[in-house]
């Protein structure tokens, strides 16, 4: 029988490779990039998300991952409500940078962003091409993450044109991601926290 210490190293190395393995595979996963916003009553707040999806048709359902460390996720949390912005193809980088990098835990990086109220909700009409607002009827807590499900409860097509994916931000515009981000340790190798 091996000593305990090499069959730790063993099964350390194991969940390495198998963890790589499922890193290189989601990696292999599209999406597009949104923002999603929210507030407290005495601010708004946004962030970027690459994990909006509808999950029902009728009435249609959206979910989105939020990481437990954002101002946003605090800001769903007690308001019960988020809107999504489905962002334009052309979206500035520094704008982009905005929501995807600066935290307003750190300062109010949305103060010179115009807000839309849609169905209660502060929205980000700038650079998209439809806005909708979610009520939260159901929470998935995923440790770093919660997924707030809910109903859309209003929404407005704001222009025609390409939204921007996670494909073409990454690809075209050389974007990166970041810690907070589900595709962070598909990308990096990296978990995050
Ligand atoms: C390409 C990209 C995709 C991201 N996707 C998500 C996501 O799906 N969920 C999430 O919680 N954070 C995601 N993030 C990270 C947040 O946008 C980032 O942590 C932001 O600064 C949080 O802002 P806040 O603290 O003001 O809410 C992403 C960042 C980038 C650059």
């Amino acid at each position: 029988m091996r000593p305990s210490v090499n069959r730790e190293l063993i099964m350390s190395e194991e969940k390495k490779i198998s963890l790589q393995a499922v890193q290189s595979a989601v990696s292999k996963l599209s999406y597009g990039l949104y923002i999603v916003s929210s507030f407290d009553g005495e601010r708004n707040n946004g962030q970027l998300v690459n994990t909006v999806f509808q999950v029902a048709a009728a009435p249609p359902g959206i979910a989105v991952s939020l990481n437990k460390n954002t101002l946003t996720h605090s800001f769903v949390e007690k308001s019960g409500l988020f809107s999504v912005s489905v962002l334009d193809r052309d979206t500035p980088m520094p704008f982009i940078g905005i929501f995807g990098f600066k935290s307003g835990h750190d300062g109010r990086k949305c103060e010179k962003i115009v807000f839309k109220t849609l169905g209660g909700c502060p929205a980000v009409a700038e650079n998209s091409l439809a806005i909708f607002t979610v009520r939260v009827g159901k929470k998935v807590d995923m440790d770093t993450h919660t997924i707030f499900i809910g109903a859309v409860t209003a929404a407005e097509t704001l222009k025609d044109g390409p939204p921007l994916t996670y494909a073409y931000y990454k690809d075209v515009k050389r974007g990166k991601t970041q810690k907070n981000a589900t595709t962070y340790a598909a990308e990096t190798g990296e978990e995050n926290a």
